[in-house]
């Protein structure tokens, strides 16, 4: 698979910002799914500053932690910070992942399902939260993190101890039917996990890999 090589994180964050801008331009009632972590941040900043109309849009966020939602390291408390609170979406329109986790499946599919999803890289090749051998078939459910998932988010809290073990994550079987993917990459530590995801073997241990199989994923990469 090809992946694009950007100069700067400012212009990963405007390319991917320009392929939202276009969707939201194009099909206003456009249904995304929507990351957390750093490497997105950029890209919502661009998106905030261009003043979109985000009144018809409606985002179902990829994954949540399983923790008090008011934390500020939350991805509720994350997306409202970094997105919602600062567009005209409304807040009725933007979903995260609940339990029972069917009934989450069921509003996706009751939208008629994603137009849209922009996707992270986790370091063991995790996307959402679908840690190395989950199910390409899977679906919303609880996922138990990773000992390199809870170091890796560690950054984020005061101590590895105050990370959440659990999490609800969008499956891989749902990310799937996503119309169009694109995956965004941030670092050169990412650079290997990225080229084994996307040139290496197709493999339940290599999460990430399973997007060779879908034929609309635009993959964007900056050191
Ligand atoms: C978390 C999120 C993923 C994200 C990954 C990479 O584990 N659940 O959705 O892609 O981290 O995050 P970062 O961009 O901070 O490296």
């Amino acid at each position: 698979m090809k992946i694009t090589t950007l100069k700067s994180y400012e212009e990963l964050s405007s390319t991917v910002a320009n392929i939202v801008e276009r969707q939201l331009k194009k099909q206003p009632l456009s249904k995304l799914a929507l990351p957390t972590g750093s490497t997105p941040r950029g890209m919502y900043r661009e998106l905030i500053k261009r003043e979109l109309d985000w009144s018809h849009t409606i985002t179902f966020n990829l994954d949540v932690y399983l923790m008090n939602v008011n934390h500020p390291e939350s991805y509720q408390s994350y997306m409202k910070k970094n997105l919602f609170d600062r567009t005209n979406i409304y807040p009725d329109h933007c979903h995260f992942p609940f339990r029972p986790t069917s009934a989450f499946e069921d509003k996706i599919a009751g939208s008629m399902g994603i137009d849209l999803c922009i996707l992270g890289i986790g370091s063991n090749g995790h996307i959402a939260f679908n840690e190395p051998g989950s199910s390409f078939l899977s679906r919303t459910r609880v996922m138990d993190l990773t000992e390199q998932t809870i170091v890796d988010n560690s950054r984020f809290f005061d101590d590895v101890g105050d990370v959440p073990t659990q999490a609800i994550t969008m499956g891989l079987g749902t990310i799937m039917e996503s119309k169009k993917i694109v995956l965004m990459a941030n670092g050169d530590h990412k650079l290997n996990i990225l080229n084994v995801a996307m040139n290496g073997e197709v493999t339940e241990e290599v999460p990430a890999s399973v997007l060779q199989n879908h034929d609309s994923v635009k993959v964007f990469y900056c050191d």
